[in-house]
């Protein structure tokens, strides 16, 4: 057993580190990750012991309501993971996700951005998409202390390039490509690997070429881990469902109903209830009040 899941029995250090995660790969245990934007549902997925939380650009779309991930900016993003940090205090790993246009235009910049997710965010480690483009760019933001998660095969910034959201790596000369990038992200030094949507096969052969674990989002069961953005696993959204989630909850119908219910109590005046919901004033004080309840205006 690695040393910090010791301690963490111990009660000493409560939080899961990029080292326990990379451990987990040789060690056979599944690696679990979810997406959070805000600290109500961090803490949820902390205190479910959710091995990552992923603070991911996916905000735009979820969060935002916008169509596509590209309008986040490094502002939002480090303040949704300074919120889920917050939340995050006894078991998840908090990943930072570098939105589109915070990197790729030059080292110094990618390095600046990534450090901002970092201090200002409390990111305790970074994610960037891209392959073998952004090697430069992962060895220089772990030369300044902090560890990457790469991401490659369907990668969101990049759908317009894509033609949609496609399945990606489907032909021979594809699939080997990315099997290079994530040859050469993990020599770049990046400690684990998102693949998103490619053939599950594709999504083993990598996973079993590599020393650092691989999440996988749509890539198959062999993966050494699972991500899911968390409103689409809990049924948030009707309209669309990528064929890789799995809804495991049908909150956007649970949250309609107490709405609605709540919506009804307050036209029929049955909330809030004197008895339960309201404060009488202190006992010092009640022949005012009661007089008060009974009279127009108080005098
Ligand atoms: O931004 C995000 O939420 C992601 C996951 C879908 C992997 O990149």
């Amino acid at each position: 057993m690695k040393a910090s899941f010791i301690r963490k029995e111990l009660g000493k250090l409560p939080k899961l580190t990029v080292q326990d995660i990379v451990f987990m790969k040789g060690e056979k245990r599944k690696i679990t990750m979810l997406t959070a934007y805000n600290y109500p549902f961090a803490k949820i997925l902390d205190e479910a012991e959710i091995d990552i939380i992923l603070v991911g650009d996916t905000l735009g779309m979820v969060e935002q309501g916008n169509p596509t991930t590209l309008p986040v900016t490094l502002e939002e993003s480090i303040s949704s993971t300074k919120a889920v940090a917050r939340g995050a205090k006894t078991h998840s790993l908090v990943v930072g996700d570098l939105p589109f246009l915070t990197f790729g235009v030059s080292v110094e910049q990618t390095v600046e951005n990534a450090g901002r997710l970092a201090k200002e965010g409390n990111a305790e480690a970074i994610k960037l998409e891209g392959g073998r483009e952004r090697a430069s760019e992962i060895t220089a933001i772990i030369e300044i202390g902090l560890p990457v998660m790469a991401h490659i095969g369907l990668t969101p910034q990049s759908i317009y390039k894509f033609g949609g959201f496609k399945v990606q790596g489907t032909t021979e000369i594809a699939a080997k490509r990315l099997i290079e990038d994530a040859m050469i992200v993990e020599k770049a030094g990046a400690f684990s690997l998102v693949l998103e949507a490619i053939p599950w096969q594709l999504g083993k052969y990598i996973t079993e070429s590599l020393a650092i674990p691989t999440i996988g989002i749509g890539a198959g069961p062999y993966c050494d881990g699972q991500v899911l953005v968390t409103y689409d696993m809990l049924g948030f959204f009707e309209e669309f469902k990528p064929k890789f989630v799995k809804r495991y909850a049908n909150l956007k119908a649970t949250v309609q109903e107490a709405v609605i219910q709540y919506r009804e109590e307050v036209r029929k005046s049955k909330f809030p209830t004197i008895d339960e919901f309201s404060y009488h004033g202190p006992a010092s004080e009640q022949k005012f009040f009661e007089k008060l309840a009974t009279s127009k205006k108080p005098t």
